[in-house]
Parts: structure tokens; sequence; C-alpha cells
């Protein structure tokens, strides 16, 4: 399969998602061209590893664009100037605009440190989502990739995988356990996505 998708990632934070899909890349295991990283947070790690690595970054936040509209303008000229084909959201802390959901339907994918439909919505993002799932006592927790529509960690989920929550687990731990998880899966369904072999089966997309 040599199908090859447009990429632009937006990333808030470290990037380690951003780093293990971009490693895959490289390595020519996912035929896709990141042509773009979007962020909020000009100091984050993920801005700092694509401007080491040559992929173009653009900071897209209120403090430059005090105005939604020409946010979300500027925003949406980025992505057309790159030919986007596929959004990924890796680790990036801000909503995106309806207006870039709606363009780019079924083509933005999400990656949520838990097992959706639980432990997802507002309120629910870093360090927060493996505390509530600690004080549940779930004995479960996982990863879960899914498509973005307009209502946050609630678009149609791709593809999950679990990880133990054990006894001893602090935030920390389990967050590190699930991270390991998210670096394995999220390439594995970019690849997928790349290779357009995302089937839609009763409004369900499945892998395949
Ligand atoms: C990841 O754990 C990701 O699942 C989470 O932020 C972290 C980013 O890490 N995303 C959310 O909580 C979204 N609701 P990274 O910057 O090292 O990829």
């Amino acid at each position: 399969m040599t199908i090859t998708k447009n990429i632009t990632v937006f990333a808030s934070g470290g990037g380690s998602n951003f780093i293990a899909i971009h490693k895959e890349i490289l390595s020519n295991n996912i035929s896709g061209n990141i042509q773009l990283l979007i962020s909020n947070n000009p100091g984050c790690g993920a801005v700092a590893y694509a401007n080491e690595s040559g992929v173009r970054t653009m900071v897209i936040n209120k403090i430059r664009y005090p105005s939604t509209q020409d946010l979300i303008n500027v925003m949406i000229r980025e992505l057309e100037k790159v030919k986007t084909e596929l959004i990924i959201l890796a680790g990036y802390m801000k909503l995106i605009p309806n207006e870039v959901i709606k363009k780019y339907k079924d083509r933005i994918l999400n990656i949520h440190p838990a097992l959706l439909p639980s432990f997802g919505g507002k309120g629910y993002y870093g360090k927060l989502v493996h505390r509530a799932v600690i004080e549940s006592g779930v004995k479960t927790s996982g990863v879960t990739v899914h498509l973005v529509d307009e209502v946050y960690d609630h678009g149609k989920i791709i593809q999950q995988v679990t990880v133990p929550v054990e006894k001893s687990d602090t935030e920390e731990i389990l967050a590190s356990r699930v991270l390991k998880a998210e670096h394995k899966l999220y390439p594995i369904v970019v690849k997928a996505f790349c290779e357009d072999r995302i089937e839609w089966v009763n409004n369900i997309p499945w892998i395949i």
C-alpha cells in the first residue's frame, strides 16, 4: 500500500505521541507526511521537537490572534496551504473550532488516555483522567483513538487497547503505563488511515 496522506499535527505538551508517529514515518512504516505542527503553546516539547526535526510549526493562540474569527481563519488557511488530508490531535488541549471539524469531517483523529466513553469529556485531560480512573476503583484502563466531532471526547471510536490498573498505582505510574500503550496504538491507527484501511460498517469505523 503506498497511498500517502498530508498530515497536520496539533499538540500542546511534551509531544511524545507526535514523536512516536513521526519516527514511524521516518522509518517508512507509515506512508504519511507531517507537513505542519500547530500548537497553542510555543514553549512546549512538541514545538521544540518539530523545530529540531524540520517540521514546519505554526503557533496559533489567543495571544497572537485575539479575535476568534481571525484565529479560525488562520487555522483553516494554514491547513489548506499544506493540503491537509488528515489532522492528528496529539495532546492538544484546546477545542478545535467547529468550522475546522466540519471541513475535515471524519479526518481528525484524537487519542484519549482512557477507555471512552468512560472518563472522557470536559475536565478529563492529562493526570485528571488517571486520578478519576484510580478513584473509581476500575481494574482496567486503556487508550482510545477516535474521530473528532463537535462534542468533546465523543466521536466514533476507531480502536482501543486496555492496560491493567494495579493497586499500587499513582496517577504518574498509571499515566506512564497508558502512555506506552498510546505510543503503540496511535501509529497503528494513523498507518491504517494513511493506507485507506478504515472501513465503515453500520456507521462504525473499523480497521481492516
Ligand atoms: C497523552 O496522554 C494524551 O492521551 C493526552 O495528553 C497526553 C499528551 O502526551 N490527551 C488528552 O488527555 C486529551 N483529552 P504527549 O504530549 O506526550 O503526546
